[in-house]
């Protein structure tokens, strides 16, 4: 069936087949047995347990699961074909101390030690299993006393007796569960490395993310060497925190002061750049937003955005053009984030409005100049979080100007080194910038 009879939307619907054979199971009904006693207990009552988490000696890995690996959790890894997920997990049980299991059914060992030999690991307790059958791994895992089980990737993964293929939505939720099973039985931390499919979600049932405690997205793009981990579920921490690498010729490398990777120094003194004091998990990070805007030679005006929201950029245009007078309507427009990362702070709305305008009428930004607050339907510049970490951060590199929202205008006194422009709205920062 192309389209779901209840939602209405198309190619939604899996395929998913049961085993004939499988009893169906019976309904224990008799609630009034009180022969099944579980318990129920205060709050107060029931026993604290603190985990002592293990280090994966990754600073960057730990800090985004909350502090390190917490014995027997589920953690599962997705991310584009390419971008290192391989490398990243491979790295991290090269340098812990503890026994791992790496359990690969997508490359052999020989590829591995290939792989192992770029890392400079220092730990000679990795064991490599090439193998998909979840039961022998877990078997094998028992027989080793594996510390952490790692998987790549679910999607290869198969138990004995269930008919359909390997990364059907039935396979991956029962070897899923039979993991899970595992770690909380032996208190073994299991991290699965998951595919992603075209939409950019974790291939498989949804329910995937809710069996697991941990749901980490490792993102960037591939034509450039930076990428992020990110939390986007955590049973054992906060989804804030963000771990930020380099991809060199010898595995990942951890980028220790993150806040200036994304300027593009060189070419700053062009029309069409803005700088944005922006917050990625809990850092201040300056973005360099990038806009060409020309005239539209080929009929219909052309929009695109990388690394942005299209749709924002739109609303922000549609903005510019109604409160500020400023017309894009015949105007190719094309927007870039340089470094190739995606940025989620609605706190860059002010740099891109400020690069739009710079590259339709080609007047140059001064390069200490940046930008920090989200802007609304009404082209009111609104208030964004941790301002003066961002105020902070833009005067200890050096920038000498900073427009911000009205909202904060109480604390721009508080600042002498670095001159901040308090806004309304947007017309009030093309008057400030281009007279
Ligand atoms: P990989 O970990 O295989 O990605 P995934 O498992 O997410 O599909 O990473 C593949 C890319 O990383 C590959 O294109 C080569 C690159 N790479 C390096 O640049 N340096 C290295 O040291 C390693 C191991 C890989
Ligand atoms: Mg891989």
């Amino acid at each position: 069936m192309g389209q779901c009879p209840n939602c209405k939307e198309w190619n939604t619907i899996i395929e998913e087949k049961f085993d004939k054979k499988q009893k169906k199971q019976t309904q224990n009904s008799n609630w009034g047995d009180e022969s099944k006693n579980s318990k129920n207990q205060r709050i107060s009552e029931i026993q604290a347990v603190h985990y002592s988490r293990i280090s994966s000696k990754d600073p960057e890995f730990d800090r985004v699961l909350g502090g390190g690996i917490v014995p027997g959790a589920v953690i599962l890894i997705g991310g584009n074909p390419g971008i290192g997920k391989s490398t990243l997990l491979l790295q991290v049980a090269m340098n812990m101390d503890q026994k791992i299991l790496y359990v690969s059914g997508e490359e052999s060992a020989h590829q591995i030690r290939l792989r192992a030999d770029r890392i400079e690991g220092t730990n000679d307790n990795t064991f490599v299993l090439n193998e998909t059958n979840t039961i022998s791994i877990l078997n094998n895992a028992k027989k080793i006393e594996a510390d952490v089980l790692v998987i790549d990737s679910i999607q290869t993964l198969m138990l004995p007796g269930m008919e359909s293929a390997p990364g059907s939505v039935s396979q991956v939720r029962e070897s899923t569960s039979e993991l899970q099973k595992y770690a909380k039985q032996t208190g073994t931390p299991v991290i699965i490395i998951g595919h992603i499919n075209k939409e950019g979600s974790i291939a498989g049932p949804k329910i995937l993310e809710h069996i697991v405690d941990t749901v980490l997205q490792f993102e960037g793009d591939n034509k450039y060497q930076y990428r992020i981990l990110r939390s986007l579920k955590n049973r054992f921490g906060s989804t804030d925190e963000l771990g930020i690498y380099e991809m060199q010729a010898t595995g990942l490398k951890v980028v220790e002061n993150p806040s200036t990777i994304l300027l593009n120094q060189q070419y700053s003194d062009l029309s069409g750049t803005a700088i944005a004091s922006s917050i990625e998990g809990a850092r201040p990070m300056m973005v360099e937003t990038q806009a060409l805007v020309s005239e539209a030679v080929y009929g219909n005006p052309q929009r695109s955005a990388t690394g942005f929201d299209l749709r924002r950029m739109s609303m922000l245009l549609a903005v510019l053009e109604k409160r500020c007078g400023v017309r894009f309507g015949q105007q190719d427009v094309f927007l870039n984030i340089a470094g190739g990362i995606k940025i989620s702070d609605p706190s860059i709305d002010l740099a891109i409005c400020a690069s739009l305008v710079s590259s339709l009428q080609d007047i140059v930004i001064p390069t200490k100049t940046c930008f920090a607050g989200e802007v609304g339907l009404t082209g009111e510049v609104r208030a964004v979080s941790r301002i003066e970490q961002r105020i902070q951060e833009s005067e200890r590199l050096g920038f000498e100007e900073i427009y911000i929202s009205y909202a904060h205008h109480k604390i721009a006194a508080k600042y002498s080194g670095i001159q901040i422009h308090p806004i309304k709205i947007l017309p009030e920062l093309l008057e400030g910038l281009f007279g």
